[in-house]
């Protein structure tokens, strides 16, 4: 028996304070029709929780994490737990980790975390593993494998050689529009290990993995890239029903490539292009050094929100709920072989985008 999430059932339960706005959260729907157990789980990332001084700490960033959380906790029917798609702190330090953590342990259920480039390249990940274990890992629930691999492993030679200090490091690969970053990838020993860990499930086991940059090459000039994705995509194509859900590019993203179905989640930070508007303020935001077309440049959320996703049978419908605009769904298109929007607006309507200075 499938079960309908509706936006009005979880803020029904959200009341009238929040009920005006929407939250960047992710909803995800799985739905089997009768033959499995329908369940759901929710989906936040990207929240760049960055440390000043002191007890200090940037406050848009902290509020996007903590309208989220609080949303997550009022979600009903209530999700089974909770996924963080990674990037939860800006520059990696200790301070941003225990306040982001302390945060997300408000959150109601079990919590999975995905390992982003933010949270990795000043220690390599060690303080991280301290809170959330393991950088890559899979479980079961009611009948679906779930995967998450850390994707923002770059070369040994940039790693290990080519930056002073770990500071450094972590700084050049936080760069927005990443000049001086290193392409991602998963890597060889985790491949072996992915490839392992499909070896004990049926090909007709519906299967999501998660990471956090896309497992596809999309842009390298914004680190939209993972340069094995082939290869990683090579592993999940014999499934039946495969989908990948990554953070990252703090935009709205879908793909089709083979059997495999790509979605990415949005961010709760700030959406990308970044919006003039940040980086006009005194404040300790990263540096804007490419200016680019935004659909709205007054508006600082526009293209961020949340979105509730309904898996059946494999394929993904996302409804993405913007805030101060139409809401979009994104369905697999059955005779397309894709997906594709399906409530999008006239192109006679389109607000045409627009340079701001
Ligand atoms: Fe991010
Ligand atoms: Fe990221």
């Amino acid at each position: 028996m499938t079960k309908l999430i509706t936006r009005r059932s979880v803020l029904a339960a959200a009341g009238a304070t929040t009920a005006l706005t929407t939250l960047p959260i992710s909803m995800v729907k799985l739905a089997f029709g009768g033959t499995r157990d329908d369940f759901t789980f929710t989906y936040i990332s990207d929240s760049h929780i960055q440390h000043i001084k002191g007890s200090s700490f940037v406050r848009n960033w902290d509020q996007g994490l903590k309208r989220a959380i609080a949303e997550a906790n009022l979600v009903v029917p209530e999700s089974d737990f909770v996924m963080f798609g990674g990037d939860l702190a800006q520059l990696g330090k200790r301070e941003e980790l225990d306040h982001g953590a302390e945060m997300l342990s408000h959150l109601k259920g079990k919590l999975h975390t995905v390992m982003g480039e933010h949270d990795y390249y000043l220690d390599l990940g060690e303080y991280w593993s301290k809170l959330y274990g393991p950088h890559y890992y899979s479980f079961d629930h009611k009948g679906v494998h779930f995967v998450v691999l850390n994707s923002i492993i770059v070369s040994d030679d940039w790693t290990f050689h080519r930056w002073p200090t770990a500071e450094q490091r972590m700084l050049e690969m936080a760069g927005l529009d990443n000049p001086n970053g290193s392409p991602f990838m998963v890597g060889l020993k985790q491949r072996e290990w992915l490839r392992a860990d499909l070896e004990k499930i049926g090909k007709d086991t519906p299967l999501l993995v998660f990471s956090h940059s896309p497992l596809q090459k999309i842009y390298k000039g914004w680190n939209f890239w993972t340069d094995d994705a082939e290869e990683v995509q090579a592993l999940l194509q014999p499934f039946q029903n495969v989908t990948v859900i990554y953070g990252h590019v703090h935009q709205i993203q879908y793909n089709q490539i083979g059997n495999i179905s790509f979605h990415s989640v949005m961010a709760t930070a700030w959406p990308w292009p970044y919006p003039q508007s940040y980086a006009r303020a005194e404040s300790h935001i990263p540096v804007l050094t490419v200016p680019m077309n935004r659909a709205d440049p007054f508006f600082e959320r526009d293209a961020t929100g949340w979105q509730l996703i309904d898996v059946n049978s494999g394929r993904v419908t996302a409804r993405y709920q913007l805030w101060d605009n139409d809401p979009r769904t994104v369905a697999y298109n059955a005779k397309l072989g894709h997906p594709t929007d399906v409530s999008y607006q006239e192109p006679t309507q389109r607000r045409v985008p627009q340079f701001h200075y």
